[in-house]
């Protein structure tokens, strides 16, 4: 590396030179990890004195510049969690990433630095979600501990391929390289053990400055190069990037007259050119590309890492959320993915809720199902779990609303690293990673494929149902059905509730209470229920239905089991008590004909599937107690 002193003669000299030399040098992004002393902020405080330090102030334009030369391919990853995490810090949530920038005559660098306990698991995987490397510092008193495998383990998770094993501290083991060895053959089996492929150890001390920005004489038995060397020339993701198959997500179209329509975004793998063939994902349909636009001019070519707007030859339909690849090897299209998981909210994940999941550019509707396993990320075991807490890591299914465009994350961190949204709160929950896929889409190329009631059902992730309440006027049909459905509705399933007094007033509007217009009444409600279950969604009813008949009728529209009886057991001495719509009173009166349980019969259910006895349980109880039932049912047929 150059001299902090040459630098400042540089700048000094010829501006002009600094800051030209100064934009075309390439970006490290890196972190830090390590346990509570084992000295990472003297080695960050010798990285930057060793170094020339650029002040927070130079930020931005530091940013801008490289934006501009597009040396931050793997900005645009998880940008979207930094997004996200940044606005909740907006909302007084703390997080606390400490982002350092500093120069060397090779490179620019940034490095995040994220405090070491399991309590701050998010920083860190904000922090590694953008970073080319990680520095796993440790002391060399102390060896390989349980923080440094959780930090290699979630650095490798989020895709982080440049480990540095920075063993410091090596003047408190009088620089022995037998103890050296030790640490670096511990590590190298837990390491295999992950999955990591290979680590680049270093014997430093921060303190002293050993092999940090130059060659240590107390350790001569070391033939590596310095800590500064290796951050210099190790190489970029966003170089690896390059090599990959053309990816650009479509963050907006460009198009501010009518000869002109763009395709903006930044590049997320590959490069491409004037001419290559392409197709857009999800239509599937092809093009060439017949411009490639810049703010400083068109160019022939680009790569990965560069925000470019893209022209096509053709008039093809092509919006935010789309993904232009190349012809010859697009990436796959599925609505159901495996995916490894951080939980990084208070509140644990509900398997089952939507969630709004963000992906690139894409937004989609997903549900969790409950967790394969979780990762004892201390020693990194398999658990049983039923959900998620904060800080949690696991791997676990995903269902999205509608096919996303993806690839495993290992292959391209844009296009399989997302973040999962609660939907009440906008509070960003989870941090995720697409392994692969489950069910390929059957639409990427638009095959004519029948819309049948399974293919609505699955859709929706759910098994249709049809929850038929019946009961006295005034034993608490509608209440209790009106309560499940709200139940059903926060735990993410599609429903629909047909009231009697409501499809009275419009569809029914027609029929009175004779025993014809009763069963005429409930042959419609049941044909309405029907057509909505083939529709995919779980439907409730609550209609008096006095009539066994009409009940069984409606039965036998359904497929086995789809069909729930629900008897709303209140005595009729109790209904008429309770007399909500003082029609009891009308109806003994004589004011009101026909009226059920006073001068029109109810005929009890035989074998209901649920019996709710209303004078032992609260509406809110037996709602609790039929969604129980419900989601036992169907909770692991989904
Ligand atoms: S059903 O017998 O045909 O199933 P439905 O559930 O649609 O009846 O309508 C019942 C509601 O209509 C009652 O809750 C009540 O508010 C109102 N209603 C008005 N007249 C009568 C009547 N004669 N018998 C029962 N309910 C009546």
């Amino acid at each position: 590396m150059s001299s902090i002193y040459e630098t400042d003669a540089l700048i000094a000299d010829d501006i002009e030179a600094y800051l030209d030399q100064h934009q075309h040098k390439s970006l490290l992004r890196f972190i830090t990890c390590g346990s509570v002393d084992d000295g990472k902020s003297t080695l960050i405080g010798r990285l930057l004195y060793d170094s020339k330090m650029i002040f927070e102030d130079q930020l931005a334009a530091l940013e801008a510049d490289s934006k501009r030369i597009g040396t931050q391919g793997q900005d645009i990853d998880f940008a979207l969690l930094v997004d996200g995490l940044s606005a909740e810090r907006e909302q007084g949530i703390t997080i606390d990433v400490a982002y350092r920038f500093f120069t060397t005559e090779k490179r620019k660098f940034i490095v995040a630095d994220t405090p070491g306990h399991e309590q701050y698991t998010r920083n860190m995987v904000t922090g590694a979600s953008t970073a080319d490397l990680a520095v796993i510092l440790i002391d060399a008193r102390k060896g390989v501990l349980v923080q440094t495998r959780r930090h290699s383990y979630l650095a490798h998770l989020l895709g982080i391929r440049n480990i540095v094993l920075a063993v410091n501290k090596m003047d408190l083991v009088d620089y022995d390289a037998a103890r050296f060895d030790e640490i670096v053959t511990d590590y190298q089996k837990f390491a295999d053990s992950i999955g990591v492929k290979n680590f680049t150890a270093i014997p430093i001390s921060g303190f002293k400055g050993d092999n940090i920005a130059s060659l240590s004489a107390s350790t001569p038995w070391y033939d590596g190069v310095t800590l500064i060397d290796h951050l210099e020339t190790v190489e970029l993701d966003v170089h690896a990037d390059q090599a990959k198959p053309f990816r650009l997500p479509v963050q907006w179209v460009n198009r501010p007259n009518l000869d002109f329509r763009g395709f903006a975004g930044q590049i997320a793998g590959g490069a491409v050119h004037v001419g290559a063939p392409v197709r857009i994902l999800p239509s599937g349909k092809t093009s060439h590309i017949g411009r490639i636009v810049t703010l400083d001019g068109d160019l022939d070519v680009a790569v990965a890492g560069q925000s470019v707007t893209l022209c096509l030859t053709d008039e093809v339909d092509c919006s935010r959320g789309d993904v232009i690849a190349t012809a010859e090897d697009p990436p796959e299209v599925a609505d159901q993915f495996e995916a490894n998981i951080v939980w990084l909210s208070e509140g644990a994940m509900v398997p089952g809720r939507s969630y709004w999941m963000k992906l690139g550019t894409q937004s989609v509707s997903a549900t969790v199902q409950p967790p394969k396993y979780q990762v004892n990320v201390n020693n990194m075991e398999h658990l049983a779990a039923k959900t998620l807490d904060l800080n949690a890591i696991g791997v676990a299914e995903i269902t999205t609303d509608r096919p996303v465009i993806f690839e495993a994350y290992a292959d391209n961190r844009t296009l399989g690293g997302f973040i999962l949204i609660d939907k009440m709160t906008n509070a960003t929950v989870a941090a995720g990673m697409l392994n692969f896929s489950l069910r390929r889409a059957q639409n990427v190329h638009w095959q004519a494929i029948d819309i049948s009631r399974e293919a609505h059902a699955q859709q929706k992730g759910q098994s249709p149902k049809l929850l038929w309440f019946t009961g006295l006027s005034g034993s608490g049909k509608s209440t209790i059905a009106n309560l499940v459905e709200k139940k059903l509705f926060a735990l993410g399933r599609h429903s629909f509730l047909l009231d009697g007094d409501n499809v009275r007033h419009g569809l029914n509007k027609d029929l009175g209470f004779t025993d014809t217009d009763r069963i005429e009444n409930i042959r419609r409600v049941g044909e309405v229920a029907k057509l909505m279950t083939d529709a995919g969604l779980i439907v409730l009813t609550a209609f008096i239905s006095p009539f066994r008949a009409e009940r069984d009728m409606v039965r036998a529209l359904m497929p086995a089991g789809d069909f729930i009886e629900v008897f709303v057991d209140t005595p009729l001495a109790e209904a008429e008590k309770r007399d909500v719509k003082g029609l009891y009173k009308k109806a003994r009166s004589g004011a009101l004909k026909n009226f059920t349980g006073i001068d029109s019969p109810y005929e009890r259910p035989d074998a209901p599937e649920i019996h709710i006895d209303t004078t032992r349980m609260s509406p809110e109880q037996a709602a609790e107690a039929i969604v129980e039932r419900v989601i036992g049912v169907w909770s692991y047929d989904l």
